[in-house]
C-alpha cells in the first residue's frame, strides 16, 4: 500500500514512525505547510503532487480543522484514493457528504482514530452492528476533561492550573475551549451516534454543557452524594426514539466510569445480545492515535471497503423522554429552578427528575444571567 500523509504533527509523526518500520506500507509523501528539510525528499507543500500521483492509493489526513482538510479529502476521493482520517471535526461536520462521496467513488473512508484515539471503538461498534442493534452508548470521550476532573477530585487541583498541565502534556486541543466547552466530545458523540444508529446528525442536534465553570464546591457536591463528576456523552435509541446529549454527570462511586482516572477514555455500547460492553484506554496521544490510523490502512489493504455502516436514516434526537435529577449551581433567583428544586446541596440545589431537553434549554438561557452556572446530571 502506498500512502500519503497530510500533516505531520504529533499524530502524523507517529504514523510516519510506524509505517517506516513496515515493509507492506510505503509512505511516499508527507504534505506540510512549510518546508521541513528534516523529513527529506518525501515532504511536499503542494497537495496536487499527491492527488496527481496515481500510484498513491491511500491518503491519511491528520491535519485537523475543517479547511483545507475537507477540500483535500474530497480531492483525494475524487482521484480514486482511499481516505483515513483522525479528524473528528471534519467527520462530524461532513459525515453524510463524505460517506456518500466515498460510496460514489468506490473508495474506503475510515476514521477509527477520530473517536477514542487509540481505542478500537468504531471498529467494535461496526462488528456488533453486524449481529444486533445498538440500543445505547455512553462514555468518557475526552481525555483533557477527564484529566481535569480527576485531578480536582484526587488532589484538589485548581481548574486553570490543571488545564495548563493538560495542554503541556499534549492532551488538550490547540484551542482548549473545544475540550472544556464539550465540542470535542460533541463531535465524537455525533460520529458514534451516526454509526451506532445509522443516522446523520449535525452539531445543532446534540445539546452540550461543558465543564468550563466547574468549581471545587461542585466537586464537593458530587462527593457528598458518593459520586464522581465526569464529562459524559450519551446516546440511546430505545423503541425508535433517539436521544443524544453531552453533559457533566455525577456518577456513583463503584460504576466503571467513576473509576477511570487521568486522561483515559471509556466508551460503552449496549445491545440485547451482549449487554453493556466497555472499551477503555488512551483516547489521545501520538502512538495510540497513530496506531488506529495505521490499523485502518491495514483494514483497507485487507479488503475492508466501506464506511462502518451503510444505513442512514434522517432521524433527529428528541431528549424530552430522557429524565433524571440534576445538580444546579446558579447565582440568583429563578422561578423555574425554584419550582423544580427538591433539596439544597452545597452551593447548589438538587432537582427532581427533569427531561434533558428542558434542562439544557433552561441552562442555555440561564447562562446569560449567571455565566458561572454549572449543571450536572445525577445518574
Ligand atoms: N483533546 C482531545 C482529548 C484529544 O483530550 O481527548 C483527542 O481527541
Amino acid at each position: 500500500m502506498k500512502i500519503a500523509l497530510l500533516g505531520c504533527g504529533v499524530v502524523g509523526g507517529g504514523v510516519l514512525d510506524i509505517c517506516d518500520k513496515r515493509s507492506d506500507l510505503e509512505l511516499s509523501y508527507i504534505l506540510v505547510r512549510r518546508p521541513r528539510p528534516e523529513l527529506g525528499g518525501r515532504a511536499v507543500t503542494d497537495v496536487n503532487t499527491i492527488i496527481n500521483d496515481v500510484s498513491v492509493d491511500t491518503v491519511v489526513e491528520v491535519m485537523g480543522g475543517l479547511h483545507p482538510a475537507y477540500e483535500y479529502v474530497v480531492q483525494a476521493m475524487k482521484a480514486g484514493k482511499n481516505v483515513v482520517t483522525a479528524n473528528k471535526h471534519l467527520v462530524a461536520h461532513y459525515y453524510c457528504e463524505l460517506t456518500q462521496l466515498a460510496r460514489e467513488q468506490g473508495v474506503a473512508f475510515r476514521c477509527t482514530p477520530a473517536v477514542g484515539g487509540g481505542i478500537p471503538w468504531l471498529v467494535n461498534l461496526e462488528r456488533v452492528l453486524r449481529l444486533d442493534e445498538v440500543t445505547a452508548f455512553s462514555g468518557i470521550m475526552n481525555g483533557t476533561t477527564n484529566f481535569i476532573l480527576d485531578a480536582m477530585h484526587t488532589d484538589g487541583s485548581d481548574f486553570a492550573e490543571v488545564l495548563k498541565l493538560a495542554q503541556e502534556l499534549g492532551y488538550a486541543e490547540a484551542d482548549p475551549s473545544a475540550d472544556i466547552d464539550g465540542l470535542d466530545i460533541q463531535r465524537k458523540c455525533i460520529i458514534t451516534a451516526n454509526v451506532a444508529f445509522g443516522c446523520c446528525l449535525s452539531e445543532e442536534d446534540v445539546p452540550v454543557f461543558g465543564i468550563r465553570t466547574v468549581t471545587a464546591a461542585d466537586i464537593k457536591a458530587a462527593e457528598s452524594m458518593n459520586g464522581v463528576c465526569k464529562m459524559l456523552a450519551f446516546g440511546s435509541n430505545a423503541g425508535g426514539k433517539l436521544s443524544v446529549y453531552v453533559e457533566p454527570s455525577f456518577v456513583p462511586v463503584g460504576e466503571l466510569e467513576a473509576a477511570v482516572s487521568t486522561n483515559r477514555n471509556v466508551i460503552s455500547f449496549e445491545t440485547a445480545l451482549t449487554g453493556k460492553e466497555s472499551f477503555c484506554g488512551q483516547g489521545a496521544g501520538r502512538f495510540p492515535t497513530a496506531y488506529n490510523a495505521v490499523a485502518d490502512c491495514l483494514d483497507i489493504a485487507s479488503g475492508v471497503h466501506g464506511f462502518y455502516t451503510d444505513t442512514m436514516k434522517p432521524a433527529k434526537p428528541d431528549n424530552s423522554a430522557e429524565k433524571h435529577p440534576y445538580y444546579v449551581r446558579f447565582e440568583g433567583r429563578d422561578a423555574w429552578l425554584d419550582s423544580v428544586t427538591i433539596a439544597p446541596c452545597g452551593d447548589g440545589v438538587i432537582t427532581g427528575d427533569l427531561p434533558v431537553s428542558e434542562m439544557h434549554a433552561w441552562a442555555a438561557r440561564a447562562k446569560a444571567a449567571d455565566p458561572a452556572l454549572f449543571i450536572a446530571g445525577i445518574i
